[in-house]
């Protein structure tokens, strides 16, 4: 019984996926595999970029704004709030890197990716670190 359930967890999970990574409905990212979604490709995918750069990886924000390079931003944030912050669903909390009138405002977008790319962009975000 619950191998069969398993089983079936598993197929559609891999149903999901394929739908995923037709290229019609994908927006031009090919590589859709869930373990080997990439994070960085993330970023630019729902275009972070736009405001933020994240300096360890080469990334510069393509427009002026008060958005902070997100390098270390896990050891300002917990992951957890993170998550909820990019969802809009947290207001942003004390951080050295922004400007405290920011304090108690949603992100400026809602991120809405899958839950597979937010798993990735996370983890991705957890590697940028500058060592200091
Ligand atoms: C339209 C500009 C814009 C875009 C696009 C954007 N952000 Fe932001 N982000 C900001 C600004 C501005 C802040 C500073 C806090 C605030 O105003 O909410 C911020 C803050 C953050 C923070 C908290 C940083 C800290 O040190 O407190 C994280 C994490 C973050 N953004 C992640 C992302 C991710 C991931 C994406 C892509 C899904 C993204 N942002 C896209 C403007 C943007």
């Amino acid at each position: 019984m619950f191998r069969s359930l398993t089983i079936m967890l598993v197929l559609t999970f891999a149903t999901t996926l394929s739908f995923a990574s037709d290229p019609k409905t994908s927006k031009g990212v090919v590589s859709v595999a869930a373990a080997g979604l990439n994070g960085k490709e993330v970023f630019l995918k729902h275009k972070c970029n736009n405001c933020h750069a994240v300096s360890t990886a080469g990334i510069e924000a393509k427009t002026k704004s008060k958005a902070p390079d997100l390098v270390d931003v896990t050891v300002r944030h917990e992951k957890p709030w993170i998550r909820r912050f990019i969802r809009q669903n947290d207001v942003h909390v004390s951080c050295p890197k922004v400007d405290p009138l920011r304090d108690g405002k949603k992100h400026a977008i809602k991120f809405k990716g899958t839950q597979d790319e937010e798993d990735a962009l996370i983890e991705w975000l957890d590697q940028q670190r500058s060592g200091k």
